[in-house]
Parts: C-alpha cells; sequence; structure tokens
C-alpha cells in the first residue's frame, strides 16, 4: 500500500497492556522505527486504576505525569520522552476505524493506513452504558461513566461544580465502590444502587426505570426517587472486539488466544482485557478484566514474539488471577478463584480501629482462592502462596481458628 505507513510491529491501544508491551519490546532489543502504538486517547499510557481513586482525590489528587507506565507494578515511569528516546511512534489522539488483518492494514478516523508484520491487539474495554439496556433518559447530563482519563477529568469538574451535593451511584462492582468511596472523600452525599443484596455480577436488566434530563433524581424500578447532582454508571465493561468481527476467531466475548497470547490469524496477538487465554492452573479458557493480567499477558507475548523470531520457544502463560482494591482506609487483594465454600477469618469488626480479615475458597477439600483486607506485603505474599498451591483441607473449624497463620505456614 503505497500511502500507508509501515511499521515492523504495531500495538493498537495505548492502555495499560501497550505501555507494557512497549516496556518489553525495548528491554528484549528493539531498532528504532520498529514499533508504533496507536490509541485513541490523548495520553501516553498510564495506569488506569488511578483513574477512580486518588485521581478524584480532593487533595494531593493523582495527575499526569505522575502514573504512568509502568510505576503501578513498582517500575520505571514511562514519559512520553522515554519513547521518543527508544525510538518508538506514539501515534496519540488516533482512533483506528476499519482493520483488515488479510492486508494487514489499519485504517484511522483520518483515513491514514498503517501496516505491519506483527500486531498487538490491546484495545481493552468500553463501558456498558445504561442506554445499552433502554434506559429511558440515559443521556441526561451529569450521568458520568468512567473508563479514560477525559471521562475522570469530566467526573473531576463536575465534582468541584456540585461541592456538598448529592450523588448516586449505579453499579455496586468495583467501579461503584470505589467511586463512591472517592465521592464521600470529596463530601459528596453519596448512595448506592444495585440489584444484588451484595456486589456480584447479576443478569443485566432494566433495574433503573428512568432517568430525568438533566439528571435531578434517580427513578428506581420500585418507584423509589434519589435526588441526584451527580450519576456515576458503573454497571460492567465489554471488550472491544467489534473492529475485528469475522476476521479472528472469538470465545467467551473476547479474541481466543493460545499460552502465547497468539490468535488463529498469523502475526496477530492480543492481549489484557480483549484476550480469552488458556487459565492453565484450572485448565479453562477465560477472559481477565484486571490490571494484573494487563501488563502480564503483555510482557507475555511480546516475549513470544522475540523467541519466534529466534526460533525458540518460551514457557506458556500459566496466570495465577490477581485483583485487588482500595477505598477509605481499606485495601484488599485476592488471588485463586472464588468458587466452592467459603470461611472468613479474622476481625471484621468495623468498629475495629484497623479490622485485618480474610477468606478462603474450598473447593474439591483444597484452597483455591484467598483473599485479605490490610494485609501486609508477606501476608499477601503468604495468600497468594496457598492460592497457587491449592493445599488440601479437612478440618474447616480449624482452618477457621488459624486463619492468616494457615496460609503463613505454607
Ligand atoms: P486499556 O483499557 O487499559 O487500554 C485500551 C486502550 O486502547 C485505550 O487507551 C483505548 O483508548 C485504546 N483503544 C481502544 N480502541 C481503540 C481504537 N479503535 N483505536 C485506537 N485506540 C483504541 N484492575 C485492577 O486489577 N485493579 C484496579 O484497581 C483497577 N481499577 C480500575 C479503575 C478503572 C477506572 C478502570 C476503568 C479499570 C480498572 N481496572 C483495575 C481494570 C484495568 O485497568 C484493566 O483491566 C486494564 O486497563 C486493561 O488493560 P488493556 O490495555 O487491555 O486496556
Ligand atoms: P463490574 O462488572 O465490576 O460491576 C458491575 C455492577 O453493576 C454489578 O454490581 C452489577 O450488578 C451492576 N449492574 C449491572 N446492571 C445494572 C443495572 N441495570 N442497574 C444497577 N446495577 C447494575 O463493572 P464495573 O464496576 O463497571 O467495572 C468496569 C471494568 O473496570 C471491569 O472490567 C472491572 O474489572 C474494571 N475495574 C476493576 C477494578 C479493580 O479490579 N479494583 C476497579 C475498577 C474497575
Amino acid at each position: 500500500m503505497a500511502d500507508a505507513k509501515h511499521f515492523k510491529y504495531i500495538i493498537l491501544g495505548g492502555g495499560v497492556a501497550g505501555g507494557y508491551a512497549a516496556r518489553e519490546f525495548s528491554k528484549l532489543g528493539l531498532n528504532p522505527g520498529e514499533l508504533a502504538i496507536i490509541s485513541k486517547e490523548a495520553v501516553a499510557p498510564y495506569e488506569r486504576p488511578a483513574l477512580s481513586k486518588a485521581y478524584l482525590f480532593p487533595q494531593g489528587a493523582a495527575r499526569l505525569p505522575g502514573f504512568h507506565v509502568c510505576v503501578g507494578s513498582g517500575g520505571e515511569r514511562l514519559l512520553p520522552e522515554w519513547y521518543t528516546e527508544k525510538g518508538i511512534e506514539l501515534i496519540l489522539s488516533t482512533e483506528i476505524v476499519k482493520v483488515d488483518l488479510a492486508s494487514k492494514t489499519l485504517t484511522s478516523a483520518s483515513s491514514t493506513n498503517f501496516t505491519y508484520d506483527v500486531l498487538i491487539i490491546a484495545t481493552g474495554s468500553t463501558v456498558i452504558r445504561l442506554s445499552d439496556f433502554g434506559v429511558q433518559g440515559a443521556n441526561a447530563n451529569n450521568i458520568f461513566y468512567l473508563r479514560e482519563i477525559d471521562d475522570a477529568d469530566k467526573l473531576v469538574a463536575a465534582i468541584q461544580a456540585k461541592k456538598d451535593g448529592k450523588a448516586v451511584i449505579v453499579g455496586g462492582g468495583y467501579i461503584g465502590l470505589e467511586c463512591a468511596a472517592a465521592l464521600r472523600i470529596n463530601n459528596l452525599d453519596v448512595t448506592m444502587v444495585y440489584p444484588e443484596p451484595w456486589c456480584s455480577k447479576y443478569p443485566f436488566m432494566s433495574t433503573i426505570g428512568s432517568l430525568l434530563a438533566p439528571v435531578t433524581a434517580v427513578k428506581l424500578k420500585d418507584g423509589r426517587v434519589l435526588d441526584a447532582d451527580i450519576v456515576v454508571v458503573g454497571v460492567g465493561a465489554k471488550p472491544l472486539v467489534t473492529l475485528f468481527k469475522g476476521q479472528v476467531e472469538e470465545e467467551k466475548g473476547g479474541i481466543k488466544t493460545d499460552g502465547f497470547f497468539k490468535t488463529n490469524v498469523s502475526g496477530v496477538y492480543a492481549v489484557g482485557d480483549v484476550a480469552t487465554f488458556p487459565m492453565k492452573m484450572y485448565n479453562e479458557i477465560r477472559r481477565v478484566e484486571h490490571v494484573d493480567h494487563s501488563r502480564k499477558s503483555a510482557e507475555q507475548a511480546v516475549k513470544a514474539i522475540k523467541a519466534n523470531e529466534e526460533g525458540k520457544t518460551i514457557e506458556e502463560y500459566d496466570y495465577l488471577p490477581f485483583f485487588y482494591s482500595r477505598s477509605f482506609d481499606l485495601s484488599w487483594q485476592f488471588y485463586g478463584d472464588n468458587v466452592g465454600d467459603t470461611i472468613l477469618f479474622g476481625d471484621s469488626d468495623p468498629a475495629s480501629a484497623k479490622p485485618k480479615f480474610g477468606s478462603y475458597w474450598i473447593k474439591d477439600s483444597k484452597i483455591v482462592g484467598a483473599f485479605l483486607e490490610s494485609g501486609s506485603p508477606d501476608e499477601n505474599k503468604a495468600i497468594a502462596k496457598v492460592a497457587k498451591v491449592q493445599p488440601p483441607v479437612q478440618d474447616l473449624e480449624l482452618l477457621k481458628k488459624e486463619g492468616l497463620a494457615f496460609a503463613s505456614k505454607i
């Protein structure tokens, strides 16, 4: 293609996985001009989790360039200059609107064509909108979603404009809980609305009856009306795979990959939120929407690409699921699989000065998952090991009594 810009490697998506993949390329050897990252965001890759936490704080808020990747995992902070120094082309504010995997061509909204030898798809997820369930008034002003930095900036402006106002949070998942905490810290009066008794996933349904434009209240299906100056919606995310429909194999809503994040199309890899991959530990194909996996899958794909060029092989991805969250003074970590029976241990009394508690998930008489609130780095390492080793347990009462001490012995 005469008018196309050609790169040996293109990473489509400049989010968490995109940034970590770039670092891995640079570690393993990259010539200037070989790699481009194309992103519709206007900023270099950053640690997305900051957006629902310190980015929303009234004082000492996180701002770029403070949280560019790879600070979230204790690594070097890759400022825009880093990409220039390495000869990596950062093509920002550029949305790819058409992909042709057969001719290895990406086309941007402004009709620029890019061609590649190897493509890494790292397009992440997009928010599920209230309009996706046909909720009336879903496009009213002051309804906020949170995925990208532009969304976070709009929410920050609303928080500042509605000081001491009322906020309604729709959704009791991660975004819901983390934003509820951040809005409370901003002194807003916060009400949360979600369909389950506690935060777990639920089939999508029109729980919210109507939302008025501009929003002044949220009306629930049962008729109750909640006043609101700001509505934050966190009702889930969906992987951005539409550009590739019919061109690449999909499974469980994501792009199907192997233990090296290779798709069924030669030279095309998919990483992060969009990838469905073999979770070796559980002998299952899964998709994971969490930051630890987006980093590690990106690194694995680049290692596999470079090894392939040298005719070498690497170990298959063997991922131990790891999720975390922080709200107010609370900070938890979870490792493994949350299936089977649960045992709660420790001090979960909210009146305690510093409650420390946890939970084990037991399936087929083995511990398969572990959660800990307020763990030290060593304690978190211990629960990670339990989830990896999957020790057998017979006496559940004893396990409850031993609690964290059980993990420390493994
Ligand atoms: P990510 O979404 O990071 O990046 C995708 C990039 O591709 C974006 O820059 C997007 O603009 C770009 N893109 C998409 N389509 C494009 C196109 N057609 N053309 C050009 N560019 C395109 N996880 C966790 O474990 N702990 C946590 O605390 C949090 N907290 C958290 C907070 C918030 C607010 C969100 C939204 C998410 C989290 N997560 C999280 C989840 C975590 O951030 C998520 O799993 C990773 O960011 C996924 O990384 P990816 O690189 O796959 O997608
Ligand atoms: P989520 O899937 O975690 O939670 C969605 C919530 O919305 C659930 O409580 C669900 O029941 C509720 N819901 C669904 N439909 C509803 C309706 N009609 N009315 C009311 N409630 C409804 O999704 P999220 O919190 O929006 O997060 C989006 C993405 O960001 C996910 O990929 C998530 O993993 C990621 N994220 C992760 C973290 C973290 O790991 N700490 C933090 C923030 C975001």
